[in-house]
C-alpha cells in the first residue's frame, strides 16, 4: 500500500528548477517515497554507515542530562522518519519530567504511520501529533508549544547548502512563541576513507537508494528516466566539506517530464547532484546555530569524535523581537 507524502502536494517546482539548470540536481526530498524510506532505514542498520548508532549511542549516553536541562512539556521532531532513536530520548524525558506530548513532523506518510505503531507499545499514554509536512517549502504548521524541547538529528541539516540551512533554523527559530530549546544532530569532518566508505557500502544499499530517486521522480511528474541508464557516485569534496551523490549517465540519456512539460538531455558521463551531505567542525556547526538566532549551550561530541549533538536555547519570539 503506499501512503501519502507532502511532496504529492506540491507544484514541483524546485524540481523543475534542478532538472532545468545545469549542471542538474534533484531535491533529496525526493528521496523519501514508500521504497526510498524503506532504503534509508535499511542504510542505517549498514556496518559502514556509521551515523545511526553512533548518534543513538550518544543519545543514549546523554538523554537524561538533555532531558534534565531542557525539562519540556512536548517534543517537536522535524524530519522525524521512523523516529527510531528519539525513543531514548522520550524515555529519560517521561522519567525526568512525565509524558511529554510527541509531535513528529515529516514528509513521508509510510514513515509517520509507522512512528505511531512502534511508539504506542513502548508509550502507550504518549499523545503522538504527527504533522505531515515539507518543511523545506515551509513551517507554517510546525508550531512549537511552551517548554518545547525541538530535534532535528541525524546531520539531515547536512542535506542544505550553508543559506538554506540558515534560512530553515532561523524560521524554526522565529516559530517559537516561548522560549524552548533545539537539538542538533551533525555528522562531522573525519578521514576521507571513512566518509566515503558509509556512501559506498559493498551491499550497494546506497547505489539503490540513490537510483530510487528517479523512480521517485518519475512517479512524481510523469517521467520516463531508466534508472540502469546511470551510476551511482560518491566522493566527499575537500573544499566544500561535503559528500555528494550523483547519477552519472552511461550512455547519452534523453527523458521527458510530462507533468512539467520539460524534457532532460544528458551526455554520457554527465551527472545529476541528488544530495549533498555537509560534514562540520563545532565551529561551523555552532556558527550555523548563532546565524540562525539560537544560543549555542551545550556540545555533546560522541566518544570517537564522529558526530555530535548541539543544543541551544530559542529566546522567545517576543524576547528576541524586543532585541
Ligand atoms: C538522512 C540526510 C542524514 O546524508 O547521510 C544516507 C541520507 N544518503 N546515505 C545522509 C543518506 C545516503 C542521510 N541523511
Amino acid at each position: 500500500m503506499h501512503a501519502q507524502s507532502a511532496v504529492e502536494g506540491s507544484d514541483h517546482s524546485d524540481l523543475y528548477d534542478g532538472l532545468s539548470a545545469k549542471p542538474l540536481s534533484i531535491p533529496s526530498k525526493y528521496f523519501y517515497d514508500d521504497l526510498g524510506s524503506a532504503l534509508f532505514d535499511e542504510i542505517c542498520d549498514l556496518p559502514e554507515y556509521y551515523l545511526t548508532r553512533t548518534e543513538l549511542a550518544l543519545l543514549e549516553r546523554t538523554s537524561a542530562e538533555i532531558a534534565r536541562i531542557t525539562q519540556p512539556a512536548e517534543v517537536l521532531e522535524l524530519g522525524s522518519g521512523t523516529a527510531r532513536k528519539t525513543r531514548t530520548l522520550l524515555d529519560a524525558v517521561v522519567k525526568e519530567c512525565g509524558e511529554p506530548s510527541y509531535v513528529p513532523v515529516d514528509i513521508s506518510g509510510f514513515a509517520l504511520e509507522t512512528v505511531a505503531e512502534t511508539l504506542e507499545a513502548n508509550f502507550p499514554a504518549l499523545e503522538v501529533e504527527g504533522v505531515l509536512c515539507d518543511y523545506t517549502e515551509s513551517l507554517a504548521p510546525v508550531r512549537p508549544g511552551p517548554e518545547c524541547l525541538s530535534l532535528f538529528l541525524g546531520s539531515t541539516i547536512g542535506n542544505f547548502v550553508h543559506a538554506g540551512g540558515v534560512g530553515l533554523l532561523s524560521s524554526l527559530r522565529s516559530r517559537f512563541d516561548c522560549p524552548g530549546w533545539f537539538l542538533l544532530g551533525v555528522d562531522l569532518v573525519k578521514p576521507v576513507e571513512i566518509l566515503e566508505a558509509a556512501y559506498n557500502d559493498t551491499r550497494g544499499v546506497t547505489e539503490q537508494f540513490n537510483k530510487n530517486i528517479l523512480n521517485a521522480v518519475n512517479r512524481a511528474v510523469g517521467g520516463d528516466f531508466d534508472p540502469g541508464d546511470f551510476d551511482h557516485l560518491a566522493f566527499f569534496n575537500d573544499e566544500q566539506s561535503q559528500i555528494e551523490l550523483h547519477l552519472v549517465a552511461k550512455r547519452p540519456v534523453d527523458a521527458r517530464l510530462d507533468d512539467l512539460d520539460l524534457e532532460v538531455s544528458l551526455d554520457r558521463g554527465e551527472a545529476i547532484l541528488t544530495e549533498i551531505s555537509r560534514k562540520f567542525t563545532r565551529d561551523t556547526a555552532e556558527g550555523m546555530l548563532v546565524e540562525s538566532g539560537f544560543s549555542p549551550e551545550r556540545w555533546f561530541p560522541s566518544t570517537d569524535d564522529a558526530f555530535a549533538l548541539a543544543l541551544a536555547r530559542a529566546a522567545g519570539a517576543d524576547v528576541l523581537d524586543a532585541g
